[in-house]
């Protein structure tokens, strides 16, 4: 653990020559851009890979035609990896009418060896192959991709896993107002379904003083909302000496000087505590969203999935969090089709939904990952079934969105607007402190401003709305 090393900033010194005498064979700055698939971990630490390409002098596009190019991985379910290989093959035509374009494939996926292999042979245009665990060591391999020795060589930076955390890496923020802090790396809890653990490596919490730290520093930067992230936020703290846990973070983060909005992501149902609800409860600031994945919610599957929960805990804890945080909103993650998995099973887990009222479910095809328990189950699901069961759980998932989303019907407000809508620009696009989304009419010079808002029109999970006044 420790600040930005010696030797990462000498690395950072000699990429910044290299890019210089890049930018004067082409004449101009050289450009690049970082294509993120996969969750806010990955959005995260593509804004440090982003820093570390601006500090070298690179300016930052968003295109695949940039003279480097990164694609950061994910490998959670097949599909997400074969979007990777697609977008490959069609980068080999940009890369043959750019000699100087550096192509550059991180993040998950490149933890699994099938898929290093598979780059290996198919895509050897690909230059620079590195993993998770070593994204800081990124201005050395940078400045090593443009060493004459290395010209047409895949240079591979593979790590098993770290007990380092680097921070103060440069970071490029995708957005002026708010910003994701990571609190913790890695994740113990082995769902049999999942390949996180595998490609993530252990459990890692930031000490509370880096992230406090971190947190002051947006603030004096701009940002007012936060979002704390970990794959399980509810056991930050554990198997180290900072002597805090979750809700006491959120509590002290809740209270730094110019942060309004306090989100977090993910909560692990079978770590929840009532401290946490209570601290939630108790201020104003603290996000009224609770992502909670439930993945079945049949007793049987759960246990097969190695949740460490079952139908009934989930559900007392869901009404325990409505019952004492009023306004807060729930969302879900649900797999439908994992192994031994029967149309019985499937009913248990819609009726759960039913009970719940989640404001949003994220519903995902169990997807077999290699290496994970699951993949060696014999009753693997039959693909056409597994569909059957999802069709139905979806109808179900937007009818309980929709009624939940209604139910605020005429009630106000506050939020914080992201965006002009892509759609229709005379509208802007906010999101309540329960994460829902509202459009209302507005411009570009209201992004990062608080709005206080009446939600008039319900359309299916998100609102049309109209401004009341500015706070
Ligand atoms: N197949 C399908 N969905 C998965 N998820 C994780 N692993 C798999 C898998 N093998 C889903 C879980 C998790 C979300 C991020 O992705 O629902 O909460
Ligand atoms: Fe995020 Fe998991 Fe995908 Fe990695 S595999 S990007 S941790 S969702």
């Amino acid at each position: 653990m420790g600040s930005i090393g010696f030797d990462t900033k000498e690395a950072l010194d000699r990429a910044k020559k290299r890019v210089d005498r890049l930018s004067e064979t082409l004449g101009r700055t050289p450009t690049a851009s970082v294509v993120t698939f996969g969750c806010q971990m990955n959005a995260r630490d593509s804004e440090k890979l982003e820093g570390i390409l601006e500090s070298a002098g690179f300016e930052i596009i968003e295109s695949e035609d940039a003279d480097f190019l990164i694609f950061n991985t994910c490998t959670v379910r097949e599909n997400a990896d074969n979007r990777l290989f697609g977008r490959l093959g069609r980068v080999s035509a940009a890369k043959r009418s750019n000699p100087w374009m550096k192509l550059a494939v991180c993040g998950c996926m490149m933890q699994e060896n099938v898929n290093v292999e598979r780059i290996k042979k198919s895509y050897p245009f690909v230059d620079l192959i590195f993993g998770t665990h070593n994204i800081f060591t990124f201005p050395a391999l940078l400045d090593a991709v443009y060493a004459d020795e290395n010209s047409g060589h895949m240079l591979i930076d593979l790590w098993d896993g770290t007990d380092r955390i680097v921070e103060d890496l440069p970071i490029r923020r995708k957005y002026a107002f708010k910003s994701g802090v990571n609190i913790m790396f890695g994740c113990n809890n082995f769902c049999s379904y999942c390949i996180v653990p595998y490609v993530r490596g252990r459990e890692r919490s930031r000490r509370p003083e880096e992230i406090l730290d971190e947190v002051k520093r947006l603030a004096a930067d701009g940002v007012s909302e936060v979002m704390l992230l970990g794959q399980n936020v509810n056991s930050y703290g554990k198997g180290t000496d900072c002597g805090i846990a979750f809700p006491e973070l959120l509590e002290r983060v809740s209270g730094i000087d110019g942060i309004r909005r306090v989100r977090f992501m993910t909560s692990h149902p079978k770590d929840m505590s009532d401290d946490l609800i209570e601290v939630i409860a108790a201020h104003d600031n603290i996000s009224r969203h609770i992502h909670l994945p439930l993945q079945s919610g049949s007793d049987r599957i759960l246990a097969r999935m190695n949740r460490g929960y079952d139908r009934e805990r989930y559900l007392d804890l869901a009404l325990r969090i409505k019952d004492r945080v009023r306004d807060a909103a729930l969302t879900t993650d649900i797999i439908i089709g994992f192994p031994g998995e029967t149309a019985e099973d499937v009913d248990l887990t819609i009726d759960v939904v039913k009970q719940a009222g989640f404001q949003n479910a994220f519903t995902f095809i169990y997807s077999k990952r290699t290496g994970t328990p699951a993949a060696s189950f014999e009753d693997q699901v039959d693909p056409a079934l597994a569909r059957e069961g999802f069709d139905r759980l979806l109808k179900v998932v937007q009818e309980t969105a929709a009624a939940e989303t209604a139910k605020l019907a005429g009630t106000e407000g506050e939020a914080l607007v992201e965006s002009v809508n892509a759609d229709d620009k005379a509208l802007v696009t906010g999101r309540l402190s329960n994460n829902m989304l509202v459009h209302f009419p507005g411009d570009a010079s209201m992004i990062g401003d608080y709005v206080r808002v009446r939600l008039t029109d319900p359309h299916g999970f998100y609102y049309i709305g109209k401004r009341i006044e500015n706070t």
